[in-house]
């Protein structure tokens, strides 16, 4: 009897043993294989973290590239002219300052310039308010000029400024029913295809009217005093003498186009008409464009 029970008691110790064992050995294995995991989540995740920062670099780096990119500037140098920065702007629609109207590069004829106004300078009161007017943005230089001119003894004035092409339409019809089209449109230009439809352009006289519209302007000094300076307020003499092929009209000594101090300054340096120098805009653009600045 007491044998069975020492037998009992020693089965039971076993068996506590045994459970104790297996518990321990649990236990270490699990905290060992805890301890693995943690292990590997850690580096998963700091290598996670890692590739993931430097994607996140890479991403910026582009985009930082991609912005310089867009802000490189573009420049332009005309035979016999300092080189210029390209204006960032889409020359090819009829609100660029650097936009080019001619026979060969219409304009959508219901095209309207975003806001005119008559600049603060004599203009010819015979004509409508929106022919005496220009685009905003050209009144103040165009004021500077005429105060310059006014500084220098000259006396000028607007004789047309914007012509939407309904206007020009009815111009260029009146004059083509007494000498027909052809010779009509050797001065004026058909509607789609007249720079005053931007509101850049201006029909410069004296107050005086004295050789209004005239070639005769050219041997006033107002005239002469025009062509000399007009660059440096950012006109141009659009229409110059013996470049009637390359411009499409007559040598008009009174239409002056704005285009910016730059352009002009360069225009005027080369002796080089908008015309000529359009491969150099449009190389211009597209490397804007390429850029990604439009
Ligand atoms: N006289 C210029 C060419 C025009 O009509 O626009
Ligand atoms: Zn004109």
């Amino acid at each position: 009897m007491i044998i069975q029970k020492h037998s009992h008691k020693h089965i039971f110790l076993k068996i506590t043993i045994d459970i104790v064992l297996v518990v321990i050995f649990w236990a270490a294995a699990y905290g060992s294989c805890y301890y693995l995991n943690t292990q590997q989540i850690a580096q998963i995740k700091n290598q996670a973290d890692s590739s993931r920062i430097i994607t996140q670099k890479a991403i910026a780096a582009k985009v930082a590239a991609r912005e310089a990119k867009k802000k490189e500037p573009v420049y332009i140098t005309l035979p016999g002219a300092q080189k210029i920065r390209a204006i960032v702007e889409d020359y090819l629609l009829p609100s660029s300052m650097w936009a080019i109207v001619s026979k060969t590069h219409p304009i959508p004829v219901d095209y309207t310039p975003a806001s005119l106004k008559i600049p603060d300078v004599d203009t010819n009161t015979s004509k409508s308010e929106l022919e005496r007017s220009v685009r905003s943005d050209i009144a103040a230089p165009l004021k500077t000029m005429f105060d310059q001119a006014n500084a220098a003894g000259y006396q000028l004035m607007i004789g047309s400024g914007y012509r939407a092409a309904t206007l020009q339409a009815s111009y260029f019809n009146s004059l083509a029913s007494s000498v027909g089209e052809e010779t009509a449109n050797q001065s004026i230009a058909r509607p789609g295809q007249s720079e005053h439809q931007t509101g850049l352009a201006t029909d410069i006289s004296m107050t005086s009217q004295q050789c209004y519209l005239n070639e005769c302007f050219a041997d006033t000094s107002d005239g002469q005093w025009l062509v000399n300076n007009s660059y440096k307020y950012g006109f141009v003499l659009r229409y110059p003498k013996g470049k009637e092929t390359i411009t499409g009209y007559q040598y008009e000594p009174w239409h002056f186009r704005y285009v910016g101090i730059d352009l002009a300054t360069a225009l005027h340096d080369s002796g080089l008409t908008l015309d000529e120098v359009w491969s150099y805009l449009e190389t211009a653009l597209n490397t804007l464009k390429s850029n990604g600045a439009i």
